[in-house]
């Protein structure tokens, strides 16, 4: 059974990609799905066959046969070729979560006494994963602003190794502009490693700015149900495939299910983004013009600080907003307590709409004062929007914060 690799897909458009790319025409028995291999290790007929596969693994590359669970999964490679056709990536690593994405390219590239930079407004988790438990491994950090290409410059050192930044950032939806961070890491010899998880493929492909590493929480848009957890390396096979030996090693794989959920959830990745970017956009235009909204967050309004970098280099804006209530804490927590659509949860890019108060949940941890000083007041919501219809979303919307 043959996963063909993304360049058969080169001259497909991406919705036919989401639902083709990488899987074999023929399947085993005729089966039209891709078949779910759940299986922890495979077997040899004879020793010829076990001693031949193994010349032909310490040689280098073997696809498409497998020796044990974790080094290898028909159904993973299956979900894998497709999400590297759709990011135009030669290859990608399917890992267990998108923490577990950065955690891996960043132990595989950070060796000890080396440095990172990182742009703020990243997901905080993979701040605190940076900033503090890498300099467990004697890897120091600079923080600098998104889109401060000047303090980028200034913070690469010697022993830099890796430029990193999300695009659109969380919650702040600012826009990098990926061409010229790419050319700042190609031109001082870095790594430059991405998470675009708010974008989505199908918003951007950064690999076609000269990004050697996108990676994806594909928990989020790329599963799409909020059913499962998991992580996607993607790029040329020169960076990315010593990240698959070091996944190997550590053991942070995904599992078959997973893979089989994923490329359900995949074949309607272009429909649902694109419905999410369209319903985004009408929902921030309308909370934009309520009285009970301060400002609005989201690349697709002019006012937004993005909106021309965005407009230049994606396909759409994406599926999640941010906004302030007008008044504090009790203010936006009566209305996010009004809403009756949105579920209070601190996901997003599935198909139900999630709200979330960014100071008490995903900053619980800080007094108040110190989120102030972090850039988060209290009256910060976040809402990644689902398939719902976007006239019930906002006539929900509108009934809650007229309830302030
Ligand atoms: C931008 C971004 N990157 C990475 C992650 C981590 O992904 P996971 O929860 O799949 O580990 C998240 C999770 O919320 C995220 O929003």
């Amino acid at each position: 059974m043959t996963h063909t690799r993304s360049s058969a897909y080169d001259h497909l458009l991406p919705s036919t990609r989401s639902v083709h790319a990488g899987e074999a025409r023929r399947k085993p028995l005729g089966s039209l799905i891709e078949p779910l291999f759940q299986t922890s290790t495979y077997t040899f007929d004879s020793m010829a066959e076990a001693v031949a596969f193994q010349d032909a693994h310490n040689k280098g590359h073997v696809e498409d046969v497998f020796e044990y669970g974790r080094y290898g999964n028909p159904t993973i490679a299956a979900a894998e070729a497709r999400i590297a056709a759709l990011e135009h990536a030669e290859t990608a690593v399917l890992v267990a979560s998108g923490m577990a994405s950065l955690a891996f390219t960043f132990l595989q590239y950070l060796p000890s006494g080396s440095h990172v930079i990182i742009t703020d407004d990243s997901y905080r988790r993979t701040r605190q994963l940076v900033e503090d438990h890498l300099k467990k491994f004697n890897v120091d950090c600079t923080v600098v602003p998104l889109g401060d290409f000047a303090a980028l410059e200034a913070a690469i050192r010697p022993e830099t190794r890796i430029l990193f930044s999300e695009t659109p950032s969380n919650p702040y939806l600012r826009v990098l502009d990926v061409e010229r961070f790419a050319e700042i890491g190609r031109s001082r010899g870095l790594i430059t490693v991405l998470d675009c998880t708010f974008a989505t493929p199908i918003n951007l492909t950064p690999l076609d700015y000269g990004i050697d590493v996108v990676i994806h929480s594909a928990t989020k848009y790329l599963g799409g149900h909020n059913d499962l957890l998991a992580g996607v390396i993607a790029g040329s096979h020169d960076v990315v495939d010593y990240i698959r030996g070091y996944v190997g090693i550590l053991g942070g794989i995904s599992d078959p299910n997973t893979a089989s959920l994923l490329i359900r959830g995949l074949k309607t990745l272009d429909l649902r983004v694109r419905q999410q970017n369209r319903t985004a956009q009408k929902v921030a235009e309308f909370l934009a013009a309520h009285p009970a909204v301060e400002q609005v967050w989201y690349p697709g309004l002019e006012s937004h600080p993005g909106h021309e970098i965005a407009s230049k280099q994606m396909a759409g804006y994406g599926g999640v907003l941010s906004f302030t209530v007008r008044g504090g804490r009790d203010e936006s927590f009566r209305f996010i307590d009004a809403l009756k659509i949105p579920y209070i949860s601190a996901s997003l890019g599935g198909t139900e709409t999630l709200v979330l108060h960014v100071a008490a949940q995903a900053y619980s941890d800080l007094k108040p004062q110190q989120c102030e000083k972090a850039g988060i007041p209290q009256n910060l919501v976040r809402l990644a929007l689902g398939l719902e219809d976007a006239d019930d979303l906002i006539a929900d919307l509108d009934q809650a914060l007229s309830g302030l």
